[in-house]
């Protein structure tokens, strides 16, 4: 049977971790992998997740199973983290959370309901956009299509065209956004942006998915969150799929969350219905460790306070490495094209280079990054920021 199975080429961002490590230079930087990491280079343990971790060991009486929509607690304490307390969708009633295994799995889940309410429907996806999204729901079987979003070599977002382009979407096609941080250009809308696209998403009936991997690493916990509330509570429908790979530093123990938004109590109760036989039909259940991390950190006021300290860290490092770079690129060249970095969101811009120059810096100065020249900010260090300057502006001007 698999005889005639052709192996599949590398995946672009698992090859490029494994050639940084086989490079033995001093000077090589890391800016592929889009994990947070510290002045130090690490992706470290959160002290609240230790805590949090610490109790969960000394409380826990069982392993047995949960449920296919996850922890109730939690799913409970994402609505309000996402939502905001007083959202007229959860004093009306209307969302159903169901615990996924991180965001991957809420996209994948938001999918397959969506393909189960509608598999004709098309899904509107950013152009760029993170490479994920594309098997994550084209392996649901939708059809997909891209609209302008960003231009990488001007920097500029494409707002205009973005619009032009979903003007011309037909009724209940879906509408893949990115919620902030926005990966891999980190352009965002601005809250104009924000009104202007739930006019057009009204007009033109069409649905939003919106993506939220990213809350607290732009703007603040309540400001990132900006588009998603607005949204959800002018539109009759939405979904939106939530990590905590990157907030609490959760990565590996898989922790995310679907919520679902629908037009009355009773639909979205029918939209939970599918989205728990889609969860059994797939994974059956969530794995528990990283939920009952996040609920019992989310659930505790003190705990909470030093998320929340922890994340304005982590935050402040990506801000500050943003302004730091772009001022070090100004010194070094002596123009400001480059300052687009300061004013972009989260941990990733795009440096706006062809392939083979991003190539010639990872051959030829040790410089790491992913071919479309994504550049993951929390890799630069303040030891690291001259050197890659010179770097980046020796590719540019050999
Ligand atoms: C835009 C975006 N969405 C979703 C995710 C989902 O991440 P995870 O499945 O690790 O929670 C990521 C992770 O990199 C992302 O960048």
């Amino acid at each position: 049977m698999f005889q005639d199975l052709n192996a599949l080429p590398e995946d672009s961002i698992l090859g490029l971790m494994g050639k940084f490590r086989a490079d033995l230079s001093r000077d090589k930087v890391d800016l592929g992998v889009g994990v947070f990491r510290d002045e130090a280079g690490n992706t470290p343990v959160l002290e609240c997740v230790r805590r949090a971790e610490a109790q969960i060991l000394r409380d826990q009486t069982t392993k047995s199973y949960v449920a296919p929509a996850g922890r109730a607690e939690f799913n409970a304490l994402v609505q309000s983290l996402v939502l905001g307390d007083q959202h007229p969708v959860i004093a009306g009633n209307r969302s159903r959370t169901v615990q996924s295994p991180g965001g991957c799995g809420a996209l994948r889940l938001g999918a397959e309901l969506i393909k189960a309410a509608a598999a004709q429907s098309v899904v509107q996806v950013s152009d760029p956009t993170w490479g994920n999204h594309l098997p994550l729901l084209g392996g649901a079987g939708l059809k997909l299509q891209r609209y302008p979003y960003y231009d990488a070599a001007t920097h500029q977002l494409k707002f205009d065209a973005m619009m032009e382009a979903l003007e011309r979407c037909n009724p209940g096609d879906v509408v893949l956004l990115h919620a902030c941080c926005h990966n891999p250009s980190g352009a965002d809308l601005s809250p104009p942006q924000w009104g202007a696209v739930l006019s057009l998403l009204q007009r033109r009936r069409l649905v939003p998915f919106l993506d939220l991997a990213y809350q607290g690493f732009g703007e603040g916990r309540d400001a990132d969150a900006y588009g998603v509330r607005l949204l959800s509570g002018e539109l009759p429908e939405a979904l939106v799929a939530v990590s905590f790979s990157k907030n609490f530093g959760l990565y590996r123990e898989r922790v995310g969350a679907l919520i679902a938004i629908g037009g009355d109590p009773a639909k979205a109760d029918a939209m939970q219905s599918h989205m728990l036989q889609i969860a059994r039909s797939i994974y059956s259940m969530p794995p528990d460790h990283g939920a009952a991390v996040v609920a019992g950190i989310l659930s505790d006021a003190a705990q909470r306070q030093l998320w929340e300290a922890e994340l304005g860290q982590m935050r402040g490092r990506i801000q500050s490495m943003r302004r730091l770079l772009a001022a070090t690129l100004r010194q070094k060249s002596g123009s400001g094209r480059f300052d687009f970095i300061q004013t972009q969101h989260g941990m990733f811009s795009l440096l706006g280079i062809p392939a083979p120059l991003v190539l010639r810096l990872r051959e030829q100065h040790h410089v790491y990054m992913v071919p479309d020249g994504r550049m993951n900010i929390a890799g630069v260090t303040p030891q690291n920021v001259g050197y890659l300057a010179e770097s980046i502006l020796a590719v540019l001007n050999p």
